[in-house]
Parts: C-alpha cells; sequence; structure tokens
C-alpha cells in the first residue's frame, strides 16, 4: 500500500522554543519515525513576509529554524527537509486555490482578525492568502497528515474545505488532511496569559537556552502565596504546573497540588527542579546542534536535495491540476 503523505512547516522567526518543538516538532518526529508514513517538513518562509520582518535577518532566521529541526532529530534521511520558497509550486497552486475560495470566508478567519489586530497598519492581501498559501503547502503533496500546534487547526479546516470544492469542480483527488495531534499541542506562555509566542517578550524558552537562561526565564514566571482552597486553573500558577506535568509526570505535579491545598508550594523548589527537567531535555537537542552548526556545507546540501525531492512531487500535482483545469492537454509534457 502506498505510504501516507505528512506536510508540516514553522514559520521562519528564527530560534525554535518549546512551544514549537511540543505542538508540532514533535509530532513531526514520530510520524517521521513511523513506516506508513512518508514526510516533508520545511521552513515556511513565505509565511514570514505576512506581517512586518526584517530582509536583512530573515536569511539567517530561516537557517535556525533548520538548525532547530536537525538538533531535535529529523532527519533527512527519513524525512524531505527544505525550505518553502525553493519549492514555487506552493504559490502556484495556491493561486489556483484562490480562484476557489470566497473572500468573506478569508476575511472571518479568527487567525486574520487575531494578527490584524496585532498588526492594524499593514493589512495586506499576503496576509488574508495566507490560508490559501497554507493549503498549497499540504495539498501539493496531497498530504493526510499535518503535524501542527491547535492555533493551526481554522487553516487545516480552510485545507479541508479547498480540497473538496476542488475535488468537486475538477474532478481531482485532494485528500481532507486532520491535524495531527501531540500532548503539547498547546504550550501556555510563561507570563499567564495566551500561548508560548515568539512575538510576547517573556513568554518562551528556546530550545537553545542553557540552564540559566532557563533559570532566569522561569524566575520571572507569575506565581501567588503558594497556597489556596482551589488549584488555579488559569494564569501563571496553571501554567508552571503544565510544565511540570510535561517535563516531570503527573505524579509531580498532583504532588504540587496536593502541596497547594495543603502546606504550601515553595516555587523557587519547584521552579529550580522545573529548570533542570526542561535542561534534561534539551541538552541532547543543544549537543546536535553544535555538529550542524559546524557544517554549513552539509546543511546547504540536505535542504538542495530536500528540495529536489519534493519538487518531484509537487510538479506532478500542478500538471494534474493544470490538465484538470483546462490550461493544458493531457498528456503535455511541462519540462523542469
Ligand atoms: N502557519 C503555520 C504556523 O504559523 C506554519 C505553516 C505554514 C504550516 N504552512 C504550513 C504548518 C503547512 C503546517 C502545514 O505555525
Amino acid at each position: 500500500m502506498a505510504k501516507k503523505r505528512v506536510l508540516s512547516g514553522i514559520r521562519a522567526s528564527g530560534r525554535l522554543h518549546l512551544g514549537n518543538y511540543l505542538g508540532a516538532v514533535k509530532g513531526m518526529l514520530e510520524l517521521q519515525d513511523n513506516p506508513e508514513y512518508e514526510t516533508f517538513y520545511m521552513v515556511a518562509d513565505l509565511h514570514t513576509l505576512t506581517t512586518p520582518y526584517d530582509p536583512k535577518t530573515l536569511k539567517n532566521d530561516i537557517r535556525e529554524v533548520v538548525l532547530d529541526y536537525l538538533a531535535a532529530g529529523l532527519d533527512p534521511e527519513k524525512s524531505t527537509l527544505f525550505v518553502q520558497s525553493q519549492v514555487p509550486e506552493h504559490v502556484e497552486l495556491s493561486y489556483f486555490f484562490s480562484t476557489t475560495t470566497s473572500l468573506a470566508r478569508m476575511m472571518h478567519l479568527p487567525t486574520y482578525k487575531e494578527k490584524l489586530k496585532l498588526h492594524p497598519k499593514d493589512s495586506t492581501v499576503a496576509l488574508l492568502y495566507y490560508p490559501i498559501l497554507m493549503a498549497a503547502d499540504i495539498l501539493v503533496y496531497k498530504a493526510q497528515s499535518v503535524p501542527t500546534g491547535i492555533d493551526q487547526e481554522p487553516h487545516i479546516e480552510v485545507t479541508r474545505e479547498i480540497a473538496r470544492k476542488m475535488n468537486q469542480a475538477f474532478g481531482t483527488d485532494f485528500p481532507e488532511p486532520q491535524r495531527f495531534v501531540t500532548k503539547g499541542e498547546y504550550i501556555p506562555a510563561l507570563t499567564g496569559e495566551g500561548k508560548m509566542s515568539k512575538s510576547a517578550p517573556g513568554s518562551y524558552i528556546n530550545l537553545t537556552d542553557d540552564l540559566a537562561t532557563i533559570k532566569k526565564r522561569l524566575a520571572g514566571a507569575p506565581t501567588d502565596s503558594g497556597k489556596g482552597e482551589k488549584v488555579p486553573e488559569k494564569g501563571g500558577v496553571a501554567n508552571l504546573l503544565t510544565f511540570v506535568e510535561l517535563f516531570e509526570g503527573k505524579e509531580k505535579r498532583m504532588g504540587y497540588e496536593q502541596a497547594y491545598l495543603g502546606s504550601g508550594i515553595h516555587y523557587s523548589e519547584l521552579k529550580e527542579d522545573l529548570a533542570n527537567a526542561i535542561f534534561e531535555e534539551l541538552k541532547p537537542i543543544q549537543e546536535k546542534r553544535k555538529k550542524f552548526e559546524q557544517d554549513a556545507e552539509l546543511v546547504e546540501k540536505i535542504l538542495e536535495e530536500g528540495a529536489e525531492r519534493a519538487r518531484k512531487v509537487a510538479v506532478e500535482t500542478l500538471k494534474e491540476i493544470k490538465e484538470k483545469m483546462g490550461l493544458i492537454e493531457s498528456g503535455y509534457f511541462r519540462a523542469t
């Protein structure tokens, strides 16, 4: 039986944080190691252009994501690793998709409205077009599974709608992809509000942070008196307990919950233990990263081969779509 395809990506906004790692990369790793799947993983550099960015640092930001991917264990022998803009078929397909997507549907997406609030002066067509390009990223490989955070669910839903519409209108066979869910699909901010994000200072821990930095970042997480009648379900303390569960296990969390209702939690100890547990998980990743940092040529080669492999698949989909949409005769061979 043919392997099921997987596609995922992360925007190129520099080094990855724990939210990216637990919400997306862990799922990417799980599917890469499952022989039933063929995995395509990219750096979504074109999506980075939808909000203000610095062209001078973009190349380096792309590189940082690639290094974090490789360090975390994405393996070019098992997965096709590439940079989105090096496979121009994504953009080409997205244009065809835009012809069946309604403007109103895009304008009412919660993700669009949130971004617009963050960048009120930068309401570009590219930002509105974001989900269409993302649908093309996924469907150009006819991927069925997408390991990504829960915040991306509205975009996966749009992808399914586009697949249905295209199939109905043109007789294509795009699958309706599902999000591949991991335990850490929603990683809260250390600040106690919202999700861990690059755009919220003090909210994140990077995969490259050393122990001292992790301690410093955790020190900034808000707490309370350490005891009360009810364990908080929201805010700083609730979030710290989420991290305890993710890095030290459910039992440790239950211990703290009991302490909260009784003798009280000593947050300095909690944070010290948590920092050590997080660093333990990151240490091997950081060691692996160093090897790739020193071998720019190898990284370049991995990306070149990845783009070439990805394009082989993408070109076929474009040929099919152009035939079905009436642009070319069936049998025409597009030399690329
Ligand atoms: N929008 C995703 C994010 O912000 C990144 C992304 C772009 C993506 N294209 C994708 C994720 C395709 C999964 C599949 O995290």
